[in-house]
């Protein structure tokens, strides 16, 4: 169909990854290409950071609860949320963005994220795999410190890219139907109501997980997701990146 539609449909995470470098100029073309991404009025608020210094990457780990992947990634690229840049215009203007509301941040987070996923399928696009990692917001005010983060940056997610060193299986995606709605939200193309697409899910899931000697549960992704989120994962998160100059507010 297209080159582009087949990466996606081929795609799956990659956690481990042969030795080999990834020449710096690569890691610029790919980057370059993804700054091309589209961006909220223009405002290209983010920052990427990229993380070769071993010890940085060791810390990196521990706030990422020990992944391995981030320490033995040939690449390590962390998209931040960046307001500096505003900042120092309409300071100079006798403005601030200082208690900036909901907004700047959800439009900052959502322009480092679309950079992020044009950096990945940029890398895909020349046999590069990699893993996204959120974990970098365990403890968003570590993340910051260790690198070097001032005032009006977070780090949204990191990217490990290298040359794949396994071929998992792709994980299960919910059904086409279940996501897609016509005209308005619950106008599903087919008759089954919810909790019927969700078991058939958790069951597709679920043999994929037995499949591949993960221990999991029958009602695999409905239980991951109740213990993902009650008690509220990284119920700190608001603090820290208020400390960070994102109010949110
Ligand atoms: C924003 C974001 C953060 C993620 N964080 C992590 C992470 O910290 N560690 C990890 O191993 N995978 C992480 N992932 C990868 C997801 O677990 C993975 O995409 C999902 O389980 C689906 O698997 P697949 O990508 O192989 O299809 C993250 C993905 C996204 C989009």
């Amino acid at each position: 169909m297209s080159e582009t539609i087949e990466l996606l449909n081929k795609r799956v995470s990659i956690r481990k990854y042969k030795g080999d470098p990834v020449p710096e100029d690569l890691v610029a073309q790919i980057l370059r290409a993804a700054f091309r991404a589209p961006t909220s009025s223009n405002i290209q608020s983010y920052s990427v950071i990229v993380v070769d210094d071993p010890d940085t990457r060791e810390q990196l780990k521990v706030v990422t609860a020990g992944q391995q992947h981030v320490v033995e990634a040939p690449v390590f690229l962390a998209f931040c949320a960046d307001l500096t840049r505003i900042e120092h215009v309409m300071a100079q203007r006798g403005h601030t963005i200082r208690d900036n509301n909901m907004e700047i941040g959800l439009v900052s987070s959502i322009d480092a994220s679309l950079v992020g996923m044009a950096a990945y399928m940029a890398a895909e696009s020349v046999g590069l795999k990699g893993v996204m990692i959120g974990a970098v917001r365990n403890d968003a005010a570590a993340t910051a410190r260790i690198l070097g983060l001032p005032d009006q940056v977070y780090c949204v997610f990191g990217l490990c890219l290298g040359w794949a060193d396994e071929a998992p299986p792709q994980k299960p995606r919910m059904d086409y139907s279940t996501m897609v709605h016509y005209e308005r939200h619950g106008t599903l193309r087919d008759n089954r109501d919810l909790g019927q697409t969700l078991d058939a899910y958790d069951a597709d899931l679920a043999r994929h997980y037995t499949d591949t000697g993960r221990v999991t549960t029958s009602d695999s992704w409905s239980h991951d997701m109740d213990k993902k989120f009650d008690p509220q994962l990284r119920d700190n998160l608001r603090r820290e990146l208020k400390s960070q100059g994102f109010d949110f507010r």
